[in-house]
């Protein structure tokens, strides 16, 4: 146990201790604003940065282009058809995967469309599909088209589970009631593996037991959880489930996704799948017969041929979370890193900021959700404030400042200074 402090010497202790330090330096940081001292970078949760090294590899491509043009497709180590194949292994890390399970591709919401295609397979008896109250706004768009296209009705196939007490944090329990109430009705449970406005970690396990023991399929929307909290897909036997690199995993604006499904579905002729060229099998993708010739793997849910560039930035990115150890050595330090910045607003901010985020470390990953609570104080003018001031987060709709300590950018410098300048923007907006 740390012996917390709010004497500024203690933050520059634990980055004098922290094994990780050197990482920072293989990011571009944002430079402050004009004015602002320095950047704090508590952004990663929307945008992670800039590797330096995806310069290089993006680079490289571009030189392949130049140079090879049309036979960069096949030529080089990898060739753009193979690109993917590189990047397989250490995907497969940060979300607990084996590597039949998993395929680069696409943009999150694109491929939640394209899982639903295979995993919500509605009957009249059981059509309903079960997601978390205020879901994130493109989770429930794709939930609900799905539904109409399938011919049913989302005011009866669109169900929701709420937070408990008509607070912001989910209960499992309450999880596991809603999927049993369901029961039979239930097609397919769709949650997030981390929720994107509380920060709260979701309990997976307990959810995919509760959804199979109903006979429905569970999906997991693990936007917020890759690359920040460690992910077990595999052992927790989740049937499908999608992502997107460009927060935690730093892959570049609008970075290229991926896709998670079970082993024991990866095979399996009898599901319905959008097709593209791409899931043929390499051996027999250009006879141009006609004949679909399906990769064993979840390579045959790939449409397109990849996108060379983006996958380019993604290694970077994935370079650095192995030479880290991973996701699971990181923890460690984020568990620290969250758990000084609570102590810090608890001592110097108290009576001015909820953290709705669960305290409980097993339940959170490195964002929290801090809530200016006096009704005599505009949150968004603090917030505004505070992104002046060389704070780089986000404002939330209704009421909340999202920050997120990142063990690979991020110091105890930065958290120890963050908390100072929201005190000073606090006390200036106190009316
Ligand atoms: C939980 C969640 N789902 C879906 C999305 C949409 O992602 P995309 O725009 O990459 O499809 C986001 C984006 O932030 C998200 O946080």
């Amino acid at each position: 146990m740390i012996a917390w402090s709010t004497d500024p010497a203690q933050a520059a202790e634990l980055d004098a201790a922290d094994e990780f330090a050197s990482f920072r330096d293989r990011f571009e940081l944002p430079p402050p604003p004009a004015g602002a001292e320095d950047s704090i970078y508590f952004v990663g949760n929307s945008l992670g940065p800039l590797p330096k090294k995806a310069r290089e590899y993006v680079n490289l491509e571009l030189d392949r282009w130049a140079t090879l043009g049309v036979k960069g497709h096949f030529e080089g180590k990898p060739g753009w058809a193979a690109y993917h194949e590189v990047l397989t292994p250490s995907i497969c890390r940060l979300v607990g995967a084996v590597p039949a399970e998993v395929c680069v591709m696409n943009t999150l919401t694109v491929n939640l469309h394209m899982l639903l295609v295979s995993f919500y397979r509605p009957t009249p008896e059981r059509h309903k599909i079960l997601i978390e109250e205020h879901a994130f706004p493109s989770d429930h768009f794709a939930v609900e088209s799905q539904i109409r296209l399938r011919g049913f009705d989302p005011a009866e196939s669109l169900v929701t589970v709420a937070p408990r007490d008509g607070g912001e944090l989910f209960h499992v329990d309450d999880i596991v009631a809603a999927i049993e109430a369901h029961g039979d009705s239930l097609a397919t449970v769709l949650l997030p593996g981390v929720q994107y406005y509380t920060g709260q970690v979701m309990p997976v396990p307990e959810i995919v037991a509760a959804g199979h023991s109903v006979g429905a399929t569970v999906g997991i929307d693990l936007a917020h959880s890759v690359g920040n909290v460690p992910v077990a897909l595999h052992d927790w036997d989740v049937d499908f489930a999608t992502w997107c690199s460009y927060k935690y995993v730093n892959s570049s604006p609008g970075g290229i996704s991926g896709i998670f499904v079970h082993e024991r579905h990866v095979d399996d002729q009898s599901l319905p799948k959008l097709l593209g060229w791409w899931g043929n099998r390499m051996a027999t993708r250009f006879n141009m017969d006609n004949t679909f010739d399906p990769i064993p793997t979840a390579e045959s849910w790939a449409v397109s041929n990849g996108l060379a560039l983006p996958m380019a930035a993604l290694r970077a990115s994935l370079e650095i979370f192995d030479d880290a150890g991973g996701v699971p050595a990181l923890r460690k330090k984020s568990e620290k890193q969250t758990a000084y910045l609570l102590y810090l607003l608890d001592e110097l901010v108290p009576d001015t900021v909820a953290v709705i985020t669960p305290r409980d470390p097993e339940q959170r990953g490195c964002q929290l959700s801090l809530e200016i609570t006096p009704d005599d104080i505009d949150g968004q003018a603090v917030f505004d404030q505070i992104e002046a001031a060389g704070v780089f987060c986000d404002w939330r709709y209704p009421n909340v400042i999202r920050v997120a300590p990142t063990p690979l950018f991020n110091t105890f410098g930065d958290i120890r200074r963050f908390v100072d300048i929201l005190a000073a923007a606090i006390a200036e907006h106190r009316s």
